[in-house]
């Protein structure tokens, strides 16, 4: 049995716990606002916002229903659009979307006003452009963006900059009904019954999800996810440590990560969207061992190690081949872990994707680098789509470490680069193009390191 509470009231449930929650939601005759678009994270048509109770306090944050089991949300509440308003009352975000006709067909609008009221739960600070970012997740087919972002830069500008208490400011400014009020109390009093898990390693499901839900479906996997025990980012000012289950959004708002790595907050929003790095985790982006994988890339050129079961290895030597790992069936990553960085070391991380948000790469990469009186002292470079696995570039940081940073440097460490890749032409761009792609990075990663 699983329970919920699904907007007002509490739910039992008696079904796999690997069950998309948009199929449950839809199975629900009073509950068709949220639609189901591609299935795949991409579209944003399936969002709905999770609540978890935290140290007495629900954190709300909004989430891809179709990536989502149904387990994960045991003890939580789930409010899909039909929860945010009582009766036939607009929210100010519906009644500004109708004033601006921001809808059109109307399929995409319950998604991103399930966004854009996710974000008011939320953001630190309300803001306009905070509020348009929520959106990075939801794409609408016909209406176009700009009616939307005038709906919501006029909602925007009515909300106080100080209150009290964030939930009952939204309730009086009528963005949630008075329930939300009642929930964490509700949580607490609901049991909690724990199924036994035998089915697959689910962390945050992104991957997974996509290409096997309907065999996930059926399923009662293992929700890493729900292990506190790894999910954590700390430091003792020698080495950065970071639990497996770690999520982007979570990587974006530690202290220690934007402190020792400033340019990391906005890169991380070309990292797929809102929705999808409220769940995705560190641990999920380095085991499915995708050649582009963002996260991955930025950890090579950190020198990770990574700590499987009880045993630890340099994440350089864990990609053997395409989708092959130094790693056992039942093997679980638990923690990533680097060398904080030497005072004065910059780390640049770059992505070009057909796309600018809400994509994947076609090359990315990373360095790490210190330069002292134009030298580099120390650098260390990453590539992903430049080869069959996440990619150390380990001749070109050799050759780069102790020159002067010159434009011979720069042009040499470009060759060099560009024998020790091996692309392919595929959708996202021929092989000629994937060298010049990365060699452009490589130059603006050094002009970079030259600046600061
Ligand atoms: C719409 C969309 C956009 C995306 N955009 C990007 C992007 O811009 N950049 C990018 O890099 N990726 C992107 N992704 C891919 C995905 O979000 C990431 O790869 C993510 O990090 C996967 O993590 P997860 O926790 O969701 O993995 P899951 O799907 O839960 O798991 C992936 C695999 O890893 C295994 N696994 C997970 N954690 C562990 C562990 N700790 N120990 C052992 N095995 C484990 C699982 O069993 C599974 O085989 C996108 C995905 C979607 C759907
Ligand atoms: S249906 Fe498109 S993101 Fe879920
Ligand atoms: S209004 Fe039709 S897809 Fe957005």
């Amino acid at each position: 049995m699983i329970s919920f509470i699904c907007n007002n009231k509490e739910v039992f449930e008696d079904c796999p716990s690997g069950l998309p929650v948009l199929d449950w939601i839809r199975s629900q005759t009073a509950l068709k606002g949220t639609k189901e678009g591609c299935r795949e994270g991409d579209c944003g048509a399936c969002t709905v916002i999770i609540g978890r109770l935290v140290n007495e306090e629900v954190k709300y944050s909004a989430s891809c229903s179709c990536l989502l089991p149904i387990g994960e949300i045991a003890g939580c509440h789930l409010v899909t659009i039909e929860g945010i308003s009582e009766g036939e009352k607009l929210t100010p975000f519906q009644k500004s979307f109708y004033d601006q006709a921001a809808s059109q067909c109307g399929f995409c609008t319950p998604g991103m006003i399930m966004s854009l009221t996710g974000n008011l739960l939320s953001t630190k600070e309300f803001s306009s452009e905070a509020a348009i970012e929520a959106l990075d997740g939801n794409i609408c087919r016909c209406t176009g963006y700009l009616a939307v972002k005038r709906a919501v830069d006029n909602v925007m500008k009515t909300l106080p900059s100080e209150y009290d208490n964030r939930i009952e400011m939204l309730i009086d400014n009528g963005h949630i009904p008075d329930y939300f009020k009642t929930i964490p109390g509700r949580l607490k009093n609901l049991p909690v019954l724990k199924k036994i898990a035998r089915g697959p390693v689910v962390a945050g499901g992104t991957d997974l999800y996509v290409h096997s839900s309907d065999n996930l479906s059926a399923q009662e996997p293992t929700f890493l996810s729900l292990d506190p025990k790894l999910n954590y980012i700390k430091t003792d000012n020698k080495h950065v440590r970071i639990g497996s289950t770690v999520t982007f959004a979570q990587l974006r708002e530690s202290k220690i990560i934007t402190e020792l790595f400033p340019s990391l907050k906005s890169f991380l929003l070309r990292v797929s969207s809102t929705q999808i790095r409220a769940r995705a985790t560190v641990g999920g982006n380095i085991v499915n061992a995708s050649p582009i994988a963002d996260i991955t890339i930025i950890l090579l050129a950190l020198n990770t190690t990574l700590r499987i079961s009880e045993r630890h290895i340099p994440l350089c030597d864990f990609f053997l081949g395409y989708k092959k790992l130094d790693m056992q069936p039942d093997d679980i990553l638990k923690e990533v872990s680097f060398p904080v960085p030497a005072q004065g070391t910059v780390l640049s991380s770059l992505k070009v994707s057909k796309r600018e948000f809400l994509d994947i790469a076609s090359v990315n990469s990373s360095m790490l680098i210190r330069v002292e009186d134009n030298i580099i002292l120390n650098a260390r470079v990453a590539a992903g789509g430049v080869s069959p696995i996440p990619l150390l570039l380990v001749k070109t940081s050799d050759y780069l470490c102790g020159r002067n940073l010159t434009e011979k440097t720069i042009e040499t460490a470009c060759s060099i680069a560009a024998s020790e890749i091996s692309p392919i032409s595929d959708v996202r761009g021929s092989k000629e193009y994937k060298i010049k792609l990365l060699q452009a990075q490589i130059r603006a990663h050094l002009t970079r390191g030259v600046k600061s």
